[in-house]
């Protein structure tokens, strides 16, 4: 095969990974720049507490979890951005973690705040999950899409904050 026919293998092989994650989530599409610092400033998480990003992207908020002393874990189905995130996060690689899987499907680490961004027909499920995995208080911020019967706390430019208590004896 020339180098043509590898260039185009490899794009087709992107483009595959990329549309594979719509049968179990939201496609790939990043929380605005300015977006990003206002997510973490509405978790209002303190230095040594841990962020859950559910679907991390491109780990750009895992980043600025991290830059502000904040222990960031995320889940994501896609390899390719497991690895870049990995890349970008390297100098906080103490701090960030960054998971390859479905969310869906694994239990996940306690967390003190968790960061989404999904779409509207995977908000209830969200609810659900939440509600078996959490322990204690957690605060969530969604961008864009709310919860179902939840009223948030807080909104802010699309960003809103939702607070779970786990009731003891569960
Ligand atoms: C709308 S993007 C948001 C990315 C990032 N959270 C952000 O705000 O910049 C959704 C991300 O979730 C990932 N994703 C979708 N379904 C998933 C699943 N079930 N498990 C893990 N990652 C998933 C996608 O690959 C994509 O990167």
């Amino acid at each position: 095969m020339d180098v043509w026919s590898w260039l185009i293998l490899a794009a087709i092989a992107v483009v595959l990974i990329f549309s594979f994650v719509i049968m179990f989530g939201a496609p790939y599409l990043p929380t605005l720049k300015a977006r990003t610092p206002e997510a973490l400033d509405l978790l209002d998480l303190k230095k040594g507490q841990v962020l859950l990003e559910l679907g991390s992207g491109d780990g750009r908020i895992l980043r600025e979890a991290a830059r502000r002393g904040i222990k960031a874990v995320g889940w994501e189905l896609n390899p390719l951005l497991v690895l870049y995130a990995k890349a970008i996060n390297w100098r906080y690689r103490r701090q960030v973690t960054v998971k390859w899987g479905n969310y869906w499907r694994h239990s996940w680490p306690q967390a003190d705040g968790i960061y989404v961004f999904l779409l509207n027909p995977y908000m209830a499920k969200l609810d659900k999950k939440i509600t078996q995995e959490i322990r204690g208080k957690v605060k969530v911020v969604s961008f864009a899409f709310q919860i179902p019967g939840k009223k948030p706390l807080k909104e802010l430019n699309g960003l809103m904050l939702y607070e779970y208590h786990q009731k003891p004896g569960r």
